[in-house]
């Protein structure tokens, strides 16, 4: 009993699994590597409507209230997937009929913003579904 893990037993699984995970982890690395410059879709922010859209998500704090891609705060529904969930007339409609006034919901302000600056925005919401998250957030709607 006491021969059947011996010391160098131990060693070689200590050895061993430090070699395996280190060549995983370099193989994990490099196929991250790989695949990032296809995800990476910043060049776009260089459109200027889209560049407009993010400028108006930051001046008018929808962050504040509602998540992108998960990140935010949960007042409100996610809109990173919205443009896929609701198209980008119904984005323009709602932002434009705020707030309800609907009794026991939630309410969004009107931020009176142009027809210009609606379409901007929905460019950016259009944009932001865009990016490959791998799915997150799990639950659309945040
Ligand atoms: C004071 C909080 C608040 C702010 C700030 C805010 N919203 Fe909202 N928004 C809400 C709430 C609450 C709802 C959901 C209301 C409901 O379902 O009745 C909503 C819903 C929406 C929806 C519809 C989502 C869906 O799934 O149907 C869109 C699109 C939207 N907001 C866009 C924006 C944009 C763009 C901004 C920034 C210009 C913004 N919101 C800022 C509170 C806010």
């Amino acid at each position: 009993m006491s021969s059947a893990f011996s010391t160098s037993t131990a060693r070689n699984i200590f050895f061993g699994g430090t070699v395996f995970f280190f060549l995983m982890f370099l193989a994990l690395t490099f196929d991250t590597q790989q695949q990032l410059p296809q995800r990476d879709q910043r060049a776009q922010l260089s459109n200027p409507q889209i560049a407009a859209g993010k400028k108006l998500w930051e001046v008018n704090n929808c962050i504040g209230c509602h998540t992108l891609m998960g990140e935010g705060a949960y007042f409100a529904p996610e809109l990173g997937n919205v443009y896929k969930r609701r198209g980008p007339e119904f984005i323009k409609a709602w932002i434009q009929a705020q707030p309800t006034g609907a009794p026991g919901r939630r309410q969004m302000p009107q931020f009176n913003l142009s027809d210009k600056d609606i379409d901007d925005l929905v460019a950016f919401l259009k944009y932001a579904s865009e990016i490959n998250t791998a799915n997150w957030p799990p639950n659309i709607e945040g």
